[in-house]
């Protein structure tokens, strides 16, 4: 864990906000993050921004099997990294925003689960809802994307993407404390990707915030 530490931090700080953590996930956040994965899957597990690998480690330990686990990160050392420490487990170079394209290059679905650690507060808008947008493209219905976020808020723009979401688990053994959010799309519910809703409507039994037009 040390060595795993030292070089995010070395790759942090070169570049900050692609990195989005000075320490690597601890092992009660990792461990938090697989809990959150279906138990009986029909399809692979994603992860997005793989870094050291301690979400990786996690779902392998709770039961993922290897050859059903596609780790995608953008860093040519951390993606050389996972893939010599994880063998058997699809490591893919490649951009979160370019998701559907990555998976059908490398004939990857169906998609049972999506588990992301991407810095999601250090980016634009624009390139938060592209991520959310092309994550639920990929998914199976009512599968779930994961996310871990450091803020007190959602890290995915719910109402605009049409999905539904909430904390599953907030994790305070690790270095800033961490919240984990579980998100799912509603079947019919529509994205807003071009304007934000001007009028919130009321669904009976739903939170307002929850849902797109
Ligand atoms: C917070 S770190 C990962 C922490 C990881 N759980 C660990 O403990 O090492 C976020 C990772 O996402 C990667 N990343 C950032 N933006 C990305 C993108 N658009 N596509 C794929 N990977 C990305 C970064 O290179 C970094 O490795």
């Amino acid at each position: 864990m040390l060595k795993d530490s030292r070089l995010l931090f070395k790759l942090w700080l070169k570049n900050p906000r692609s990195i989005g953590a000075v320490a690597v996930s601890s092992p009660e956040l990792a461990a938090a993050m697989a809990r959150q994965v279906p138990k009986k899957l029909d399809g692979y597990v994603v992860e997005l921004g793989g870094g050291t690998g301690s979400v990786t480690r996690a779902l392998l330990a709770a039961g993922v099997p290897a050859d059903k686990l596609v780790v995608i990160e953008r860093d040519p050392t951390l993606h050389r990294y996972l893939s010599d420490h994880f063998p058997g487990v699809h490591v893919l170079l490649g951009d979160a925003v370019h998701l559907p394209n990555l998976l059908r290059r490398h004939e990857i679905a169906p998609v049972a689960a999506i588990v992301s650690s991407l810095p999601l507060l250090s980016l634009k808008r624009s390139i938060q809802l592209r991520i959310g947008a092309q994550a639920f493209a990929v998914l199976e219905p009512g599968a779930p994307l994961i996310q871990f976020t450091y803020g007190l808020f959602s890290p995915l723009p719910r109402e605009r993407l049409g999905i539904l979401g909430e904390v599953e688990e907030r994790v305070l053994q690790n270095l800033p404390p961490a919240s984990v959010w579980r998100f799912t799309k509603p079947s019919g519910a529509r994205a807003i990707l071009r304007k934000p809703a001007r009028h919130r409507f009321s669904l009976r039994g739903r939170s307002k915030l929850d849902y797109a037009a």
